[in-house]
């Protein structure tokens, strides 16, 4: 997730991108870069770092009135967050900013470089600005090779690119990521942005581009390749505009989860395989055993894909608290593949965990969402969830993001070890593409929870339950709960309630039960029946009408467990959020709780 804006009008235009960027610059920070035209002359600055870096920088080029630029904020996804990686890309004579990912990158690099052009980062990005300059030295004819560009590249990607050829105007082209046109207050002004917050008190009237949707704009006006788009009014609230319109940020993360899981997947999924650049084919060499490290909700991802290394990859598999890790005097052995997960990479915990293994010989991968961080740097592979910055303090999208991953994983271990067979693949695969609509939220199960929250806000405590790899998201379900509402909640195995917790049980004592369909129906079934018996208050989350529920979510039937899980994961995640808004909590920053944890 990377930020991108745009500006054409008689403004100081570096100001106005440089505000623009600061605005989106929750995007992503790894760097950041603008490129401003002026008659023959392209100015390009870039920073590594955040915004203010690249405004020191500015100071220090000259300080004429350019009258068009694009800019852009990195959030890294291809090579590693340099100067060299940083946006706007060169070719000869055109700059391009760009968010989203290239899938096809690899394939036209290699046709391009025979063709002679020179490649400088290592993105996806850099060569879209080079097929643009082919097509248009090929065809002399700006627009084609604009269009011609576009046709090529797969993926989700919104673009600005600007050419020393037509020095007023500013391409754009947007698919699966987003962008959004304006026109500015000020005759003959434009403006791009990937959010509108940054477009707030410039302009009144915006496109917010559908996918496909493209055009040159220039002061003269904007001309749209098809008539696929309409003029809204913009927001006036610049606050709510950074929540997209919702109220919290955990709420607008939980809604990003569905376009965020397909980033995650983009690339590493080709027709029946699975791809990660990052890993050698060897990298199961002389491995026996692969165990996982992490805390609070990573640790839950962790948990739940132990139950996949084990059943797909035929790998066994343990999964460590790190905090507990680091003072067991583990035994630790060489043929094991220490894998850590964290959304932030900075956990202090889990990176001295980390440390540990490395000094002991041990391979180390990461799965993280921050490319730079401690983590990244240290461990031997890493591997980038993609969620885009999270910044509700309750983590949502980077759990399911993190989940995904470590499910990719398992089945491209699975493969390299010989045990999985194609068409098991093949099928696996069909269902992780349907990920990302399992995960969009449902409206009318949104409403109901809002509802059915008032129910919830008393009593002495929840049980979430499941099994198998419900039984993580059970926790999950519980710690979401926890750590906005303050109420308390513990995730159990359903099986696991007649060894001890059910003698809580009575009417004020709260179940949260999952019931997938698709694994251990009949098992969990008998276990919310004896909890029924002692008249525990029940919500069932199952796509089968159960009888002893008090409430009941119904999700949809769905042919794989995998499916389910994300469905009834949304379904967890807005019960805390609504029981939380209900009992006027601070949703995005609860109690004595931090984003990163870096102390022990
Ligand atoms: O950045 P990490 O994933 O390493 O963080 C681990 C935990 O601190 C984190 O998941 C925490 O439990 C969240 N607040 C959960 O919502």
């Amino acid at each position: 997730m990377c930020g991108i804006v745009g500006y054409i009008g008689n403004k100081k235009t570096q100001d106005v991108l440089l505000n623009g960027l600061k605005d989106l610059e929750y995007r992503g920070y790894d760097s950041a870069g603008i490129a401003l035209l002026e008659q023959d002359n392209i100015e390009v600055c870039k920073a590594v770092g955040k915004v203010d870096n690249l405004r020191n920088e500015l100071k220090k080029i000259n300080n004429k009135n350019y009258k068009i630029g694009i800019g852009h904020t990195r959030w890294a996804t291809h090579g590693k967050p340099t100067y060299e990686n940083a946006h706007p890309h060169l070719g000869e004579y055109s700059y391009v900013v760009h968010n989203g990912i290239i899938e096809n990158y690899k394939q036209i690099k290699e046709e391009l470089l025979k063709d002679g052009h020179i490649f400088i980062s290592q993105t996806d990005t850099e060569v879209i600005v080079h097929l643009f300059e082919n097509y248009n030295n090929k065809l002399n004819n700006i627009k084609e090779a604009f269009k011609k560009t576009i046709k090529k590249l797969k993926g989700a990607y919104s673009i600005l690119l600007i050419t020393k050829e037509h020095k007023n105007k500013i391409f754009f082209f947007k698919s699966g990521s987003p962008l959004i046109v304006a026109k500015g207050k000020e005759k003959g002004e434009v403006l791009f942005s990937s959010t509108d917050s940054p477009l707030i008190g410039l302009s009144n009237d915006v496109v917010y581009l559908e996918d496909e949707v493209g055009g040159i704009a220039s002061s003269k006006g904007i001309e749209f390749f098809n008539d696929n788009y309409k003029w809204s009014t913009l927001p006036t609230s610049k606050e709510s505009a950074q929540k997209d319109g919702f109220d919290f940020f955990m709420e607008k993360e939980i809604y990003e989860q569905s376009d965020v899981s397909n980033d995650c997947m983009i690339g590493r999924l080709q027709d029946d395989e699975i791809l990660f650049d990052e890993i050698d084919s060897n990298i199961l060499e002389d491995i026996n055993e692969i165990k996982l490290c992490a805390c609070g909700t990573s640790y839950h991802a962790a948990l739940a894909s132990s139950y996949l290394f084990e059943r797909l990859s035929k790998i066994r598999t343990s999964v460590e608290i790190a905090s507990e890790f680091r003072y067991k005097k583990p035994l630790l052995s060489k043929q094991t593949l220490f894998i850590v997960v964290s959304q932030s990479g900075e956990t202090a915990d889990s990176l001295e965990a980390l440390k540990m293994a490395k000094k002991e010989g041990l391979k180390t991968l990461v799965i993280c969402n921050a490319n730079n961080s401690s983590m990244t740097r240290l461990a031997n592979i890493s591997i980038l969830a993609r969620a885009g910055i999270e910044k509700g303090v309750a983590s949502t999208k980077a759990f399911s993001t993190q989940t995904i991953v470590l499910w990719m994983i398992s089945l491209y271990f699975a493969k390299i070890k010989n045990n999985i067979s194609k068409e098991k693949l093949a099928e696996e695969i069909q269902t992780l593409r349907q990920v990302p609509k399992a995960l969009i939220v449902n409206n009318t199960i949104h409403e109901k929870i809002k509802r059915l929250s008032k129910r919830y806000l008393h009593g002495h405590g929840f049980f979430f339950i499941g099994r198998d790899i419900f039984f993580p998201l059970a926790l999950e379900g519980a710690l979401k709960l926890k750590e906005i509402s303050y109420l308390h909640a513990e995730g159990y195995p359903a099986g696991e309630m007649k060894h001890g917790p059910i003698a809580l049980v009575d009417s004020e004592l709260f179940t949260i039960a999952l019931m997938p369909q698709n694994l251990l129906y009949d098992k969990i079934k008998s276990n919310v029946e004896e909890l029924s018996a002692r008249d525990s208050t029940i919500c069932t989350i199952s796509p089968l009408n159960f009888d002893l529920s008090d409430d009941f979510i119904k999700t949809q039937k769905a042919k794989h467990y995998m499916l389910e899980f994300f469905e009834m994961l949304v379904v967890l995640q807005l019960l805390s959020l609504e029981i939380a808004i209900r009992l006027k909590n601070d949703v995005d920053m609860p109690r004595n709780l931090a984003k990163s944890v870096t102390v022990e």
